[in-house]
């Protein structure tokens, strides 16, 4: 549960990050206190501001106009007047210790005490920022990626003493900004991006001085075999040979482990320290401007890829075994924050986690050091290796045809998965669909609170496969429709509440499906209706039914007889979905109503939804008894006692389902 409603945001230091950050916060409607030491710095990080603005406008990527955004945003010498307001503050001054700890002393003596005070630091420890402030509790990281206004990702880093309710308000305020945030569960150095990036430059680097292969080699490999977007060094020396130099003795300083890499090592004494320099790795024409590095694909035939990512799936495995990263973390960093086009850890899933275990064994004969992570030993011998096995550091369906599954807790996705045939729903489907419906329903609720049904390519679903009316006679066509009617049943009926995300099209059978579950959400450009009267068909799996229930009798008739097609925002005026969204933020917007969901204790979740069934259908009596009836089977359950007492105690419950 959040706790703080942040409106006002102030950013001290206006420099790249923080006139980006400052920009994004402008962006999604907060007010922003922009501080730096000087009023020409200041006029500076406006100009920037508004440049970019113009050209997300140009480009269609932000509606607003340039300049009602940026009349959110002030600026002031006076650290004092721009955080006094504040309800959050991100400090992205120069990543220096001693800066950063005086600006967070003086910030904590001026800020109002509900404020919350976020460091950008990529390196610097946030409890040591803590513990000069007078309210450690409500210090955090927040590391954004660079440029904020593109880049999706932030980790959100809790310290020593940051309490649950920051930790959540940091989160929630992430997604306000349109960012998806990962939460580094501690505070360890490099967090999970720099730990995940340093093993890979490890693996090659070892790999080069070892004399497996060439430095194109790697590339090649990394860019062909795991269609990375760019190889390991010409990734070093874009983000600067010096820079990845000093992140990694940051972190070595802190403790962490690090078979040294004398490549890197060379090219800083020598002084080609990458893209800015014209010369690190490989050499570029213009120094300073980002042109391709010519890697043949042949380069890389010997290299093997799995080699190449071993370090970096056993140092998830660390993160994942101290509990400071889950393995969507893991997956959502190394996609939003290096453009993989898979996460690490589904790579390690789709290669086999016992073939990473070889890599790893193999990698310690030849080069001592490395310990294969008790994670792994433990997952190869419980069978958990990967895809194949239907399990390894992800779930996966088990093998099924139609549907995907994915469980990142506590939201399970159920992706209907046939988008060539804009997932009509076929007989497998629905066997399948009922399958992992069952599955679900027995999952523990630390596993498994929310469920999204969504659709795979560019429709949630046109309906019943028409084409097995085609060879059906009417005893057939009875049964697939009463098939139907028991998978929307058993989903309305459910433990557990289930979302529709629907986008494109949510025709017959897929409407009705999407009715049968508790909340619709919708893309814009979602298409919903009914037309089975147009193909001389009625609705067969309960839909009319659930219309009525939704918008009376009287507008089920008119959508049902005229088989008309409505658009997401028709069918919001109706009632018909809970909320519209814009189609890039569906998904997001979806997974923050799903996690809000999942915050409340799930028992009360389950009585509730089935009372509400119950309220839809039967008499006033049926009803009361049965939510009078709820109303005290839930003053048995723990997390009732759980909520009333945090209420009277003033924090955060903790709810266990029991
Ligand atoms: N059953 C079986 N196949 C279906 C289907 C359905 N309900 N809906 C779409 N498909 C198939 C199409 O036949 C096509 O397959 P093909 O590429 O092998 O020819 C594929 O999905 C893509 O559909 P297409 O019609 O080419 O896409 P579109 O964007 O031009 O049109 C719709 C989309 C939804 C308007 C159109 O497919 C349609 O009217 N579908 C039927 C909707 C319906 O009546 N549903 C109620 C059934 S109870």
């Amino acid at each position: 549960m959040a706790g703080i409603q942040v409106k006002e945001i102030a950013v001290i230091g206006s420099g790249t990050m923080g006139h980006g950050i400052a920009e994004v916060a402008a962006m999604n409607g907060f007010k922003v206190h922009l501080n730096d030491l000087t009023l020409d710095i200041l006029q500076r990080a406006l100009n920037n501001i508004r440049w970019s603005l113009g050209n997300l406008h140009r480009k269609g990527q932000l509606r607003e106009n340039p300049d009602d955004v940026m009349s959110r945003i002030s600026i002031t010498t006076s650290l004092e007047d721009a955080v006094r307001n504040a309800d959050f503050i991100i400090e992205a001054a120069f990543e220096d210790f001693n800066v950063k700890s005086s600006i967070f002393k003086r910030v904590s003596e001026y800020a109002p005490p509900h404020a919350i005070l976020a460091s950008n630091t990529s390196s610097i420890p946030i409890s040591e920022l803590a513990s000069v402030t007078n309210r450690p509790d409500k210090v955090i990281g927040m590391h954004f990626f660079n440029p904020p206004v593109l880049m999706k990702l932030i980790e959100v880093v809790r310290g020593d003493k940051t309490s649950d309710e920051t930790v959540n308000t940091t989160i929630e305020l992430g997604r306000r900004l349109g960012k998806e945030p990962v939460l580094v569960n501690k505070d360890v150095p490099g967090f999970i991006s720099n730990r995940l990036f340093m093993r890979l430059i490890e693996a090659a680097c070892l790999m080069v001085t070892g004399n497996e292969a060439t430095i194109e080699a790697i590339d090649s490999a990394a860019r062909f075999k795991l269609g990375l977007p760019m190889g390991v060094f010409e990734l070093i020396d874009f983000v600067g040979v010096d820079v990845v130099n000093s992140i990694l003795k940051a972190m070595t300083n802190r403790g962490f482990e690090f078979s040294g890499c004398r490549l890197i090592d060379e090219k800083v004494k020598e002084g080609k320290l990458g893209l800015k320099a014209g010369e690190g790795f490989y050499k570029y024409p213009e120094a300073g401007k980002y042109s391709r590095v010519n890697v043949p694909k042949e380069a890389g035939e010997g290299v093997n890829p799995v080699r190449l990512i071993a370090l970096a799936v056993n140092e998830a495995a660390w993160l994942i075994r101290n509990k400071v990263a889950s393995a969507v973390g893991v997956d959502t960093v190394t996609k939003l924050g290096f453009g993989f086009p898979r996460g690490l850890l589904e790579y390690a899933d789709s290669y086999g986690v016992g073939s990473i275990m070889v890599e790893l064994i193999k990698l310690r004969g030849k080069y001592s050091s490395i310990e294969v992570d008790p994670l792994i030993m433990q997952m190869v011998a419980e069978g958990n290796i990967g895809v194949k096995a239907g399990s390894g550091f992800h779930e996966y369906g088990g093998g099924y045809e139609t549907i995907k599954l994915t469980i990142e807790p506590p939201i399970a996705w159920i992706t209907l998965n046939r988008p060539e045939k804009l997932n009509a729903i076929n007989g497998k489907m629905i066997n399948e669909l009922m399958a992992i419906i069952n599955r679900l329903e027995a999952e523990p609720f630390d596993k498994v609170k929310v469920i999204v049904i969504r659709g795979a390519g560019k429709a949630f679903s046109a309906g019943a496969d028409l084409t097995m009316f085609s060879e059906e006679g009417p005893t057939d066509a009875y049964l697939t429709s009463r098939m139907l009617q028991e998978l929307t049943n058993k989903l309305e009926a459910l433990n557990r509440p289930v979302i529709a995300m629907i986008h494109g099209y949510a025709l017959g059978g897929g409407f009705e499906l999407a009715l049968a579950c508790d909340l619709r959400i919708a893309s814009e450009d979602a298409v919903l209706g009914l037309p089975e009267v147009t193909l001389g068909l009625i609705p067969g799996s309960g839909g009319a039914k659930r219309l009525i229930r939704l918008i009376g009798l009287g507008k089920a008739k008119e959508l049902i007889l005229t088989g008309a097609r409505l658009t997401a925002r028709e069918a919001e005026e109706l009632g018909i979905v809970n909320r519209v969204v814009p189609i890039n933020e569906l998904e997001n917007e979806t997974k923050a109503i799903a996690l809000k969901l999942a915050e409340e204790p799930p028992i009360t979740l389950m009585i509730a939804k089935g009372i509400l069934n119950i309220a839809s259908e039967g008499s006033m009596e049926g009803t009361l008894t049965a939510e009078s009836m709820g109303f005290g089977l839930l003053f048995s359950t723990k997390d009732s006692k759980e909520g009333i007492k945090a209420f009277l105690e003033k924090r955060q419950p903790k709810y266990q389902g029991k």
